[in-house]
């Protein structure tokens, strides 16, 4: 069993490279292994994060004040500093991306528009015991999402092959800095859907969604985005569907649906997946005295 449990996330203020001016020089139209769909797929996962990771710093914040242990409380100040630092760097991204042609914005308004729904509702009912039904169904959907990037993340981190498929330096960086704080931080959204006693049939139906659907609405998401900003991409449907096969052959996905199998079982907890040695390798190998991103922080 792993100690993550009782470590305390860490928030680190970084500097990244990210130039919207300079991106057409100098980053390839294709930064992802030259394949353009997975490119498309890398830039809308870019897109989402900043209002996804906002709906999960509001799910789980709503419920701060009623945390009985000190340390969950300490954890989830840490969680809201790593996810807020994560939407800060990607919007930097994502500007870059929009510069070289990706519709980062369009994704990103999509997933936005819970926002006024639910800051309204956050005014008008402070306490989180009302509307329980729908401020669960928000921490549900918050714990999966948690476990669906804890995976994706760990995929990132252990794959020497998803490594050398991210080309642009930069990007990479971002990349696995986001994966390893993922990764420190998965366990949080959980203690607190547990300490505020969520049944568990909400996040084990919202773990079916993701699974069933999260790789297909991605996909489908990367098409559209071909089909309606990359007018060199569109010309190309037979190297459109030639990339997503070689995107979803990828180590990216490797075990992806059995990495979601154990969530589905009541009982389980992310700390029952050990992830302490590869996040102790990672966080030398970023922030390390020697580390590719001791340079980085602020
Ligand atoms: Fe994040
Ligand atoms: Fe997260």
């Amino acid at each position: 069993m792993t100690n993550v449990a009782t470590t305390f996330p860490a928030v680190r203020r970084l500097n990244f490279g990210f130039d919207s001016h300079d991106a057409e020089l100098e980053t390839e139209k294709y930064f992802a292994d030259g394949n353009m769909v997975f490119s498309h797929l890398v830039a809308i996962l870019s897109a989402i994060f900043p209002p996804g990771e906002d709906i999960f710093v509001r799910s789980v914040r709503r419920y701060k004040d009623q945390l009985a242990d000190p340390d969950l409380r300490k954890r989830v100040a840490g969680f809201i500093g790593q996810e807020k630092t994560h939407a800060l760097h990607h919007r930097e991204l994502n500007e870059q991306l929009s510069a070289m042609g990706y519709p980062t914005a369009w994704f990103e308004y999509l997933l936005q528009s819970t926002e006024r729904m639910e800051k309204f509702l956050d005014k008008q009912y402070p306490s989180p015991d009302r509307l329980p039904r729908l401020r669960h169904f928000f921490l549900g959907f918050t714990v999966a999402a948690e476990h669906f990037t804890a995976a994706w993340a760990e995929n990132v981190l252990k794959c020497p092959e998803v490594q050398a498929m991210l080309y642009d330096p930069e990007i990479r960086n971002l990349l696995n800095w986001h994966a390893l704080e993922e990764l420190e931080h998965k366990s949080v959204a959980f203690d607190v859907y547990r300490a505020v006693g969520v049944p568990e049939s909400t996040r084990i139906r919202w773990m079916r969604f993701a699974q069933n659907c999260g790789v297909p609405i991605l996909v489908l998401a990367s098409w559209i985005s071909i089909a309606t900003t990359d007018r060199t991409g569109r010309r190309q449907p037979i190297r459109i569907l030639r990339e997503t096969v070689q995107m979803l052959r990828t180590p990216m996905w490797a075990g992806f649906y059995s990495a979601m199998r154990p969530f589905k079982k009541a009982g389980f907890h992310p700390d029952h997946i050990d992830t302490t040695e590869l996040v102790g390798y990672w966080q030398r190998e970023l922030f390390g005295a020697e580390g590719t991103l001791a340079g980085h922080l602020r």
